[in-house]
C-alpha cells in the first residue's frame, strides 16, 4: 500500500492578518507548515509528501521545508482550499492507493492522527479526524432566533488529516469541478459526500487546534514548546 500526503499551505491567512502567507509565519522557532511536515515525515505510513504552496512563495516554502524532508513536489495552490487540493492531487504519483490531506494551519499534527485516520478508512471511501462537540448546539434563523437544539451526539467537528482511497478523492474533485461547486466546499470529505461516497468519522481527543485568528497562536504555542522540550 502506497500512501501520499498532500499538505495544503496555499492560503493567505486573511483572518490572521499577517503580512506573509499563514503557512510561513514563524511559530516556536519554525515556519507554521514545518510542524506538519515533521509529523508527516515521522509517520511510518507516509511514503511521500506533496506541498501546495502559496502563489509567489514557492521558494520560501521550499526553504521552510529545509532539511526536514524532501517533498515529492512543491506545487502552486489555487484560489480556494479545494482547488489547492486539486492542484496537489495532480502531483500524486500513479500507484498511490491512498492520500492523506492535511491543513498546514493545524501544526499539532502527530503520527497518531495519521495512523488513526488511515485505519478509519476500512471499507469506506475515506475517513476524517473529528472532535466530539462539547457545547450545546443551537440552530437559528437569520434573525438569530433559536429554531432548534440539535442532537449533539450526532454532530462532529471536522478536522484534518482526512484520508481517502485516491480514486475516490480524484473522482470527487472532478465532479465538484464539473458541477461548479468546488469553491463552496470547505473540506475534502464534503466533496466525497456530495458524490454519494461513504465517509467515516474517527473520534479524536488529541489536540489539533487550527490557527485561524491571532488568539489561536497563544493557545498552540505552549503546546509546541512543550513538545520541543520533550524532544
Ligand atoms: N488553503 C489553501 N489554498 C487556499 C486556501 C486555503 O491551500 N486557496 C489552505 C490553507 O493554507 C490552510 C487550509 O487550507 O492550511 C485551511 O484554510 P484556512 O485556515 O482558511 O487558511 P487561509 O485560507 O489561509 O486563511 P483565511 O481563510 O483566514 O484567509
Ligand atoms: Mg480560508
Amino acid at each position: 500500500m502506497t500512501t501520499v500526503a498532500i499538505l495544503v499551505a496555499a492560503g493567505s491567512g486573511t483572518r490572521l492578518g499577517s503580512d506573509m502567507p499563514k503557512a510561513l509565519i514563524p511559530l516556536v522557532g519554525r515556519p507554521l507548515l514545518a510542524w506538519s511536515i515533521l509529523a508527516l515525515d515521522a509517520s511510518e505510513h507516509i511514503d511521500g509528501i506533496v506541498v501546495v504552496a502559496p502563489p509567489g512563495h514557492e521558494r520560501p516554502t521550499e526553504m521552510a521545508l529545509g532539511e526536514i524532508a524532501e517533498p515529492l513536489a512543491v506545487t502552486i495552490g489555487g484560489s480556494s482550499r479545494s482547488r489547492s487540493v486539486a492542484a496537489g492531487l495532480e502531483e500524486v504519483p500513479d500507484g498511490a492507493d491512498r492520500v492523506v490531506v492535511h491543513d498546514a494551519a493545524r501544526p499539532l499534527l502527530t503520527s497518531d492522527h495519521i495512523s488513526m485516520v488511515l485505519a478509519g478508512i476500512g471499507d469506506a471511501d475515506g475517513a476524517i479526524i473529528a472532535a466530539p462537540v462539547a457545547d450545546t448546539i443551537k440552530r437559528t434563523d437569520e434573525d438569530l432566533n433559536i429554531v432548534e437544539t440539535a442532537d449533539r451526539s450526532a454532530h462532529w467537528l471536522a478536522q484534518t488529516p482526512q484520508a481517502f482511497r485516491t480514486e475516490s478523492l480524484v473522482r470527487a474533485v472532478e465532479i465538484a469541478l464539473e458541477g461548479d461547486y468546488i469553491d463552496s466546499t470547505t473540506d475534502c470529505a464534503s466533496m466525497v459526500e456530495a458524490m454519494g461516497g461513504q465517509m467515516r468519522v474517527v473520534p479524536s481527543a488529541l489536540p489539533n487546534q487550527k490557527i485561524t485568528i491571532p488568539a489561536d497562536l497563544d493557545v498552540v504555542a505552549p503546546l509546541l514548546e512543550a513538545r520541543e522540550a520533550r524532544a
